[in-house]
């Protein structure tokens, strides 16, 4: 504001100043030129005033209803239960799942976005104005006139009347907000203790045997089970690794024999996967046991869970000349002269251990599933 401009009113005067008054008095304060301030709607209600109307609110319906399929989506077990993809009917709708929930979220907030976009070009008046750009803090003079313009400027864009646009605008934003606070405990919904002594809790992993007594032989994944069933599971024998060796094994349950459903699913299940390790003869010499596992390798060999105990990566790399597992994905590192306990990184725990044996005709078998949860900690662990 230049000295020589028009002098702020009293307090008294201010007071008495109505929206109109006070806009003008703040455009001449700070020595504003309104050069041109059109009403985006002059004459009410035309056809093309309602058609405007209807767009923005299109755009924030569409938003509303992204929003809320985003929820279905995130809460639909049908879609976020694993399904492998030799499951002809399920695998395909779970393999939509993450698409489905980009897609839907995508559309929510690019919907809202164009509405709030044409409703700010439909209807937010564009006024042209040329302004002198004062410095230091505002006046209380100042703070009032703003508000009246800002005041002004929603009364022309005609909000107070347009409920449609606001119920709308509401509802987007609403669903929307809920769509972001849904994210948070989608984690909960996957309810893993739905069935506790069921195979697939927590606790067990694909070595249980599925009845007392049933023998539960150590596999290689040969990559094939398409031609014939029975020569795509090989089992490993004890003879079969180099001493310092290591290999990954997947269990094969006597009572799976001949399915060939049961015998892919064993290579996918997320908790099966085993490292085979054959300690070199004068390393297995220095082996310090866990207590109550004394018995869980069988000469040489040892197996261990390939699921990492920080986050559950998979801890595939077996370092032979240190005696060292390593987990690529935050450097964990476990001694596997040590029943695997972490020496290096985030981990905390031992990878848990399988206790193995070997049967009557020479092949590796384990004992049991494993005594412990593998993997990564979860609410109800102790350890
Ligand atoms: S998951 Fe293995 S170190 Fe983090």
């Amino acid at each position: 504001m230049s000295a020589e401009g028009p002098q702020p009113p009293s307090e008294a005067e201010l007071a008495e100043m109505d929206r109109d008054q006070l806009l003008k008095l703040g455009g001449e304060l700070d020595g504003v030129e309104i050069v041109d301030y059109p009403e985006p709607w002059p004459v009410k209600n035309t056809r093309a005033e309602r058609r405007a109307e209807r767009l923005v609110a299109f755009w924030f319906v569409l938003s509303a209803l992204a929003g809320l399929a985003f929820v279905v989506v995130l809460a639909w077990p049908k879609w976020w239960e694993y399904k492998a993809p030799s499951d002809p009917t399920g695998h395909e709708t779970y393999s939509l799942y993450t698409p489905a929930l980009g897609v839907t979220l995508g559309v929510a907030v690019l919907a809202l976005g164009i509405g709030v976009i044409l409703y700010t070009k439909k209807f937010v008046p564009a006024e042209t104005s040329v302004q002198q750009r004062g410095d230091g803090p505002s006046k209380e003079v100042d703070r009032a006139t703003i508000l009246a313009q800002l005041a002004d400027a929603g009364n022309r864009s005609t909000i107070a009347r347009r409920s449609l646009i606001k119920r709308t605008a509401i509802g987007g934003a609403g669903v929307l907000g809920l769509a972001a606070a849904a994210l948070p405990v989608a984690s909960f919904i996957k309810d893993p203790w739905k069935d506790t002594n069921n195979k697939d809790s927590l606790w067990h992993t694909g070595w249980q045997p599925q009845f007392a007594g049933e023998k539960v032989y150590l596999r290689r994944n040969t990559g094939s089970l398409d031609e014939d069933v029975e020569k795509g599971v090989t089992r490993v024998r004890v003879e079969d690794l180099d001493a310092g060796a290591m290999e990954t094994v997947f269990p094969y349950r006597d009572s799976e024999k001949g399915d060939r459903e049961a015998l892919a699913a064993a290579l996918t299940r997320v908790d099966n996967p085993v490292m085979l390790i054959r300690l070199r003869t004068t390393d297995a010499a220095r082996v310090v046991k866990r207590k109550g596992q004394e018995d869980f390798n069988f000469g040489d060999y040892y197996a261990y869970t390939k699921i990492c105990s920080h986050v559950g990566c998979p801890t595939s790399l077996y370092e032979q000349r240190t005696n060292r597992i390593l987990c690529p994905c935050h450097q964990s590192q476990f001694d596997a002269l040590h029943y695997a306990k972490p020496i290096f990184g985030p981990a905390t725990r031992p990878l848990a251990q399988l206790p193995i044996t070997v049967d009557e005709e020479g092949y590796l078998v384990a004992r049991s599933d494993f005594i412990e949860a593998i993997g990564p900690a979860f609410w109800e662990r102790k350890s």
